[in-house]
């Protein structure tokens, strides 16, 4: 039978009802585990697995395509070049043709069994995503560590900045929703960081009709957590980006707060060198200027365009265009302010302006000319 005849003569119960996605990053030791748990906890549904991983470098797409055959259920997309459990979970929701789409940690933590429940709910009350919870009836943490479950807590208390309803678990990354939902909000995702589920509810323009269904996490047995300080700046990103992103990109506040430390630390250096080496004020200026200059180039590097991180002969390339690009941004910033001020404006008026002027154009060369967002965003 040709492959053609063959899809013809699919019986549409074949169509399955649900799409599986698990995000994944270096989970070889848990991708069989997790399918052979679906098959026991998932029963009377028709499911796909789709398994979003980002190039790991312990082999998980492949070791996940090896095992195709003895799990016909499961699909792998291999992003290269591309990170993150946000935009990993929404294009594997996107891949899916299933009308219901179930997002679940690839790591055994999030409870399978519940998931016909969960599903159960969702058309039951006709919701738009039924989440997993880990703070409701029959929900606990686990064995969470103090640090952890304080982070977590933080989180929690911070998400009512950009959802105000009373969901128990907004940070959780297990839940189920309809295709239907998904598309409504799809397009007014931020897609950073971790917090998928967050992103969802806040991105929705009407009050979003959900459910929860409490579940233990479980431990860890192979692997380990990914989650780390740049994910907790993500996570900030995200609030930003939903509370301001329409009119501020969070990564022009992001190279503001480092112009902001930067500005402190040169205060204070010029202060140092000046009083206490007693060097003249254009030789302290110059020095605290480019021991600056570079201290904000490794912050930026670093955080605000770390998806375009520069390394190698790259990091120091960069970095001669940084200085290049940061003392016109300066010169135009004294230009405008000496104008100004003998025009008749205010002192602070006069150097605000020069200031904001400054940075725009500082932050508009940094993007395009030193970490390159369009030209390397169009490669990818
Ligand atoms: N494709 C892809 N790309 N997958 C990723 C990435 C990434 O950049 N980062 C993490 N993952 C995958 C991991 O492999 C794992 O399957 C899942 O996403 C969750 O990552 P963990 O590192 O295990 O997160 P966690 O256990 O600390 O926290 C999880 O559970 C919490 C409770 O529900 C996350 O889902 C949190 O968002 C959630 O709050
Ligand atoms: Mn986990």
């Amino acid at each position: 039978m040709s492959l053609a005849s063959h899809v013809q003569a699919t019986p549409r119960e074949m169509t399955p009802e649900l799409g599986v996605i698990l995000p994944a990053f270096n989970e070889r030791g848990n991708v069989e585990p997790v399918l052979e748990a679906l098959r026991a906890g998932v029963k009377g549904i028709l499911y796909e697995v789709i398994l979003v991983d980002d190039d790991s470098e312990d082999g998980t797409a492949d070791h996940a395509r090896s095992l195709a055959a003895r799990f016909p259920e499961l699909r792998v997309i291999q992003r290269i070049n591309r990170y993150g459990l946000s935009s990993a979970s929404i294009e594997g929701m996107m891949a899916s043709h299933a009308p219901y789409l179930a997002v679940m940690d690839c790591d055994l933590q999030h409870d399978e069994r519940i998931l016909p429940a969960m599903l159960e709910r969702l058309k039951a009350e006709h919701l738009d995503i039924v989440i997993g919870t880990r703070h409701a009836e029959g929900g606990s943490t686990g064995n969470f560590s103090v640090s952890r479950r304080a982070i977590s807590d933080t989180g929690r208390f911070l998400s009512r900045a950009i959802y105000s309803e009373h969901v128990s678990d907004p940070m959780s990354g297990f839940f189920i929703l309809e295709r239907r939902f998904l598309l409504e909000v799809v397009r007014s995702l931020s897609g950073t960081g971790y917090k998928i589920l967050l992103d969802l509810l806040a991105s929705s323009k009407r009050p979003v009709r959900f459910g929860e269904v409490g579940y233990t996490f479980r431990n860890r047995r192979h692997g380990s957590s990914k989650l780390d300080l740049l994910v907790s700046l993500e996570y900030l990103e995200l609030l930003l980006d939903k509370m301001l992103g329409s009119f501020l990109p969070p990564r022009f506040v992001l190279f503001c707060l480092v112009g902001f430390v930067g500005l402190l630390l040169n205060l204070s250096l010029f202060e140092f060198l000046s009083r206490a080496l007693n060097l003249s004020l254009t030789a302290a200026l110059a020095v605290s200027s480019v021991a600056v200059m570079t201290a904000n180039y490794w912050m930026n590097n670093q955080f605000t365009f770390r998806k375009f991180r520069l390394r190698g002969r790259g990091f120091w390339k960069g970095l001669g265009v940084f200085y290049l690009a940061c003392s016109i941004g300066l010169f135009a910033n004294l230009q405008l302010a000496n104008s100004m001020r003998q025009s008749g404006f205010k002192q602070a008026v006069a150097v605000l302006s020069g200031v904001a002027v400054g940075s725009l154009w500082n932050y508009f060369m940094s993007s395009m000319l030193v970490w390159q967002i369009q030209r390397r965003r169009r490669r990818l």
